[in-house]
């Protein structure tokens, strides 16, 4: 699989936006590649730029006063130079998106069926029966009872989370090239979270579909991802396959992450939150490595002077910071961090978790 050439590959992808505080630098040179059936998550604080970072492949970002440039290659094409209509050939079809706020895609004046069946129509050709066959399909998939008789239903008439399942099949009808998910699952009960990971892992076995999922829960980074991304302040801070995010994280905020992980008793909320300080503005981004300002781990003015580059510390494990965390703390941090798969009831060691976590206060 890792020979193949990549499904996505962006490459220096780097946003902005003018605003009246000044230009405000969201994405910061991301780079990435996903193969074919292959999972990218993508996690980091609110206001990291996951959202944005993924929004702008297809430009559904404000332009002006939105600016993208870099490259973001589906298969050959490059999809940053193309102009908006050319981008309906993509967006929605070959790159299909579940967003993170379901109300935002689905339009309340609209039956569930048309909404489902009007790209199917026009992209893959279908009939209005076949078209509607393919939504009672795709509903039937996500979990949702009594599909057929649903569909002449507007979004209203639909539960919070069966909103989230419509949101999922619509991302998922035109069998894209490459999925994105933001916060696909967040809002549902874990079992069905279950029920939509084992759609999205079945759908990448047969069909090759890549995925960039993006998450605050590591727990289901964990239960879907092959590599991970880890974001801060727009940057890739880290990235590396999931095994080895979760057992020897070496960028300071990784650390961080795993370390503020709730404690036992709290498995459902698993939320990147408690590191002390804040991120910062996009406008107003500090000198230096952008996390320094937060960091434990800081070491000297270099720190707060040099932009640190992106740097292997093993293959295919690269931290953007000039020191990497001791293997030490890093295990620490790991053994913090040791999660259930979701949806299943297995349990955190309460020792090792409590140990880990005792060297912190
Ligand atoms: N249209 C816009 N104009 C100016 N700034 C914007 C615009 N859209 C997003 N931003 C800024 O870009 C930054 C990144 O936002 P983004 O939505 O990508 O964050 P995120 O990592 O997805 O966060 P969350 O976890 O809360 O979803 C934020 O600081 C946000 O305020
Ligand atoms: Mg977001």
């Amino acid at each position: 699989m890792m020979s193949e050439a990549p499904v996505l590959s962006v490459r220096d992808l780097e946003v902005s936006f003018a605003t009246k505080r000044g230009v405000a630098r969201v994405v910061r040179g991301v780079s990435y590649e996903v193969a074919a059936g292959e999972t990218l998550a993508i996690v980091g604080e609110s206001g990291s730029g996951k959202s944005v970072s993924t929004l702008a492949l297809t430009k559904l970002i404000p332009i002006p006063p939105g600016r993208v440039t870099g490259q973001a290659l589906l298969g050959d094409d490059d999809l940053v130079p193309l102009s908006e209509r050319q981008l309906l050939e993509y967006r929605g079809t070959r790159v299909g998106y579940v967003f993170q706020d379901p109300m935002t895609s689905l339009n309340p004046v609209h039956t569930i069926g048309r909404q489902l069946t009007e790209h199917t129509r026009y992209h893959l050709g279908l009939s209005e029966s076949q078209a509607r066959e393919r939504a009672v399909e795709l509903l039937e998939q996500v979990g949702i009872p009594a599909a057929e008789s649903r569909l002449d239903d507007h979004p209203h008439q639909f539960s919070g989370g069966m909103r989230q399942r419509v949101v999922i099949a619509i991302g998922l009808a035109c069998d894209p090239d490459v999925l994105i998910a933001d916060e696909a699952t967040t809002a549902l009960d874990v079992t069905t979270q279950a029920q939509i990971l084992d759609l999205v892992r079945r759908l990448q076995r047969e069909r090759g579909m890549a995925v960039v999922w993006i998450t605050h829960d590591l727990g289901v980074v964990a239960g879907i991802a092959d590599r991970v991304l880890v974001m801060y302040a727009g940057e890739v801070v880290e990235q590396a396959g999931v095994d080895t995010l979760f057992d020897l994280p070496r960028h300071p905020y990784t650390v961080g992450l795993l370390e503020s992980l709730p404690v036992l008793g709290d498995l459902e909320r698993r939320d990147l939150t408690a590191i002390p300080g804040l991120p910062p503005p996009p406008t107003h981004l500090p000198e230096g490595c952008a996390f320094h300002p937060r960091c434990a781990f800081r070491h000297d003015e270099r720190c707060a002077t040099e932009r640190p580059p992106l740097t292997e510390v093993a293959p295919g494990h690269s931290i953007r910071s000039f020191y990497a965390v001791p293997e030490e703390a890093a295990r620490a941090a790991s053994t913090a961090a040791r999660l259930p798969e979701p949806g299943s009831d297995r349990t955190t060691d309460p020792e090792g978790r409590d140990d880990a976590r005792s060297g912190r206060t």
